[in-house]
């Protein structure tokens, strides 16, 4: 029975885009967005924009209000009891550049920071550029055959030396979740702090961020069906009051004179200039969708996704999936075939697919591969898109192989 998505009508762009004739595999680059939210982004504008924090009168008092609702809605999500412990970023990039300075002076030279081989170079850049400028040792921490952090191999490289451990819950390349917990129970073992990158993990189930123990949480609104321009750090309040500032400007701070200044503590502290307010408020919006959703239903939906995906991918002559991906994003290769031309191919059929090294080049070195296709499926895509993926994949291998 082929599947259809009783979500799909509520996402404007996914239709607008069929309309086109572009089929969307890109969710894990970007999801679309809720009605919903688009009413909340325009509403925020519509009913008359004002900055927040800063103004007593009416349509500043009512944005405050909106923004701050969202921060509630996020720690309800991730089931933080204190929505203090939620700061509003740019971006999941910003926010591990922020944790990359603002516990910079908690390391000194020789401490060493582990991250592993899978990492986007979100988590992997601020860290290294981080070593390099207090020469610190940054350690890769190897993958299993299948993809998967080396937990005998982990136990090894963790030790008191280590300061830091940063990990992707969910790889953006390979899509299997990694054996966080038993890493950070390894980490804290030697009181290191821990920072678990969310960027792709987040999308898929809930997270409860206390009981998954780690000190800081990373996660971008535009992967969760929400406007871009927003991440969220989250952090354990211990940690948070470790952070130093790192962003300075309006309304981050007490009091100042010419010479010195006392800071706010998280959040505002570390949410300097005007921030995304529309964004944000919007976030909330599409918090509400996502609350309103059946979340048996849409796990369903996505592991049927999945498995119509992998078994397609498994029938085609040639194709290698890297690693064993549990959710609907899947990168590949094909026998014999760059994949630059077979994404060209693709893409001149409406199917859009992303390509390349994903942002995780050291990754596809170590798999020895210089390039992937990945497809990644939202909440809306159903058996129809995967019947055009496929049909057009078998015309493009046609040609290139
Ligand atoms: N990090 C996003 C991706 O993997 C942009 O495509």
């Amino acid at each position: 029975m082929p599947l259809t998505s009783p979500w799909r009508a509520d996402f404007p762009g996914i239709l607008n885009l069929a309309d086109e004739g572009q089929t969307y595999l890109d969710s894990a680059a970007t999801a679309q967005k809720p009605q919903i939210m688009l009413d909340a982004l325009l509403g925020y504008y519509a009913s008359g924009a004002a900055n927040v924090h800063r103004a007593q009168h009416l349509p500043g008092e009512r944005a405050t209000r909106a923004f701050e609702a969202t921060r509630e809605k996020a720690a309800q999500w991730f089931n933080v009891a204190d929505a203090q412990q939620i700061i509003f970023t740019r971006s999941a990039t910003e926010a591990f550049n922020l944790l990359a300075y603002g516990l910079e002076s908690q390391f000194q030279a020789g401490d060493e920071i582990a991250i592993s081989a899978v990492e986007h170079h979100a988590n992997l850049l601020p860290w290294q550029q981080l070593a390099l400028r207090h020469q610190l040792k940054l350690v890769v921490l190897p993958l299993t055959e299948t993809g998967l952090i080396d937990l005998k191999q982990a136990a090894q490289l963790i030790t008191p030396r280590t300061r830091l451990l940063a990990l992707s819950q969910l790889s953006n390349v390979i899509g299997a979740w990694q054996p966080i917990q038993p890493l950070l129970a390894l980490a804290k073992a030697q009181g290191a702090l821990t920072v678990v990158d969310g960027a792709q993990g987040v999308v898929h189930g809930r997270h409860d961020l206390p009981a998954l123990g780690c000190d800081f949480y990373v996660c971008s609104s535009h992967k969760l069906y929400g406007p871009d321009g927003v991440g969220l750090l989250y952090g354990r309040p211990q940690a948070l009051n470790s952070l130093k500032h790192w962003q300075f400007g309006g309304e981050m701070l007490l009091n100042t004179d010419y010479h010195s200044a006392h800071f706010r503590p998280a959040p505002l502290g570390f949410e300097a200039g005007t921030p995304a307010i529309a964004s944000v408020i919007a976030l909330g919006a599409s918090l509400d969708y996502l609350n309103g959703l059946d979340a048996n239903a849409v796990a369903q939906h996505e592991a049927e996704l999945h498995a119509e995906l992998l078994n397609g991918l498994q029938q085609v002559q040639g194709v290698k999936v890297l690693g064993q991906p549990e959710v609907a994003l899947v990168s590949f290769v094909v026998e014999g075939v760059h994949s630059a031309d077979l994404a060209h191919l693709l893409t001149e059929q409406g199917i859009a697919v992303r390509a390349g090294h994903h942002c995780a080049m050291p990754l596809l070195q170590s798999l020895g591969v210089n390039g992937a296709i990945r497809v990644s499926l939202g909440l809306y895509n159903d058996s129809s898109d995967l019947q055009r993926f496929f049909t057009s994949l078998d015309q493009a291998l046609e040609l290139l192989q």
